[in-house]
């Protein structure tokens, strides 16, 4: 049932390529995005007055990279919500508003009331769900159903690059119907995210490169990870996933944070893992690296592939493909998930059933 794999989690990794096709083919018509099949239109989509997107956890994650996404090619504006929060702070959601809940289990308890939440306020509830049949996708008003399969591991891994290809695939169709992206950019765009699979396969080569980095990790008791924009997404998906099955305690900040406090915590040895991919934040980015360097972090990067550093700044590289800075979130989270897995596995912990956690999360 493994499929040949030691675990769920590496057999979910590797099976993101597939997932990804399965999930975006039936959703590109002509070599245009069509999330038709919904009853999600081009004219909905460009007469909301508000979008929302609601989750939890990795779910959550993936929401933020949409926001990204969606505002920097749609120019509409995005609001990112964890599901606890969104439903006990009273949001000003109108009937004129979509809010997108996204589950892989469709069973999640706080999403499922800020779904409830979403239409006792008259607001349209679109759900991008990869169980199907579960609640939440019976109750939404539309639903995107991810084609990731079963997720049995409760590492979420698949489940999250499905529900990022489904975020890209809006936010092509939105900025397309709102005329701030060309038909024919939106072609380009459309047709370089289904090189994605491949592309996804490609940055499986670093996988040695991460077990490697991943004995490094063992002894740690505490780790940071640090990114801008994109990257500071990732850095929080990295960030979740290493802590919840390594049991090695983990935050993730936002680069640029660092010096207003947590940078009193860099003590020599403390591994600083830096997701470093948006070209115009890398020098940014690297000048943060630089100052928990010189404060004795081990410094652990994940780059561009050819991606130049100066003398004694990295102490450990991890590159993955080019690709245009705003794909990068698709593949950057393959190492990020990778050495979360070999650090689990080094420790010789239960990397599929950690402690404390369920699958899905029934109650509040
Ligand atoms: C992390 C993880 C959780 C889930 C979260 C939401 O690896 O699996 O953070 O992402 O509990 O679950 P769903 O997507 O089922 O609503």
């Amino acid at each position: 049932e493994k499929g040949g794999y030691e675990h769920f989690m590496l057999k979910e990794i590797h099976e993101q390529p597939t997932a990804v096709k399965t999930t975006i083919s039936p959703r590109i018509n002509n070599g245009m995005p069509d999330l038709s099949e919904c009853g999600l239109t081009p004219e909905m989509l460009k007469n909301y007055r508000k979008f929302f997107i609601v989750a939890c956890g990795t779910a959550m994650h993936a929401g933020m990279v949409g926001k990204y996404v969606i505002e920097k090619l749609a120019r509409t504006e995005v609001t990112v919500d964890i599901a606890s929060e969104f439903r006990y702070r009273d949001p000003i959601v109108t009937s004129e508003d979509l809010v997108i809940v996204i589950s892989q289990s469709g069973e999640t308890a706080d999403t499922k009331a800020a779904l409830h939440l979403a239409h006792e306020k008259g607001a349209k509830v679109l759900a991008v769900v990869n169980v199907k049949g579960s609640s939440i996708a019976r109750e939404a008003d539309m639903v995107l159903y991810t084609h990731a399969g079963p997720e049995i591991s409760v590492a979420s891994t698949k489940a999250f690059s499905v529900q990022m290809a489904v975020m890209y695939l809006l936010a092509y169709e939105m900025a397309y119907a709102k005329g701030t992206i060309t038909e024919e950019e939106c072609r380009r765009l459309t047709a370089e995210l289904q090189k994605i699979p491949e592309m996804i396969e490609k940055t499986m080569e670093c996988e040695d490169r991460c077990k490697y980095v991943a004995s490094k990790l063992i002894t740690a008791t505490s780790l940071l990870y640090i990114g801008r924009g994109l990257d500071y997404t990732l850095s929080m998906e990295g960030s979740l996933k290493l802590k919840e099955i390594s049991y090695i305690h983990s935050e993730s900040y936002a680069a640029g944070e660092l010096k207003h406090g947590t940078i009193s915590l860099v003590t020599d040895g403390m591994p600083v893992i830096g997701v470093a991919t948006q070209s115009d934040l890398l020098e940014k980015t690297v000048s943060n690296i630089m100052e928990v360097k010189s404060r004795g972090a081990f410094t652990i990067t994940v780059c561009k592939e050819g991606t130049e550093f100066s003398e004694g700044v990295m102490d450990e590289v991890i590159e993955v493909p080019v690709l245009e800075d705003i794909l990068m979130p698709l593949i950057t989270v393959i190492p990020l998930q990778l050495v979360a897995y070999y650090t689990t596995v080094l420790k010789g912990l239960n990397v599929d059933k950690p402690r404390n956690l369920a699958k899905s999360v029934t109650v509040e």
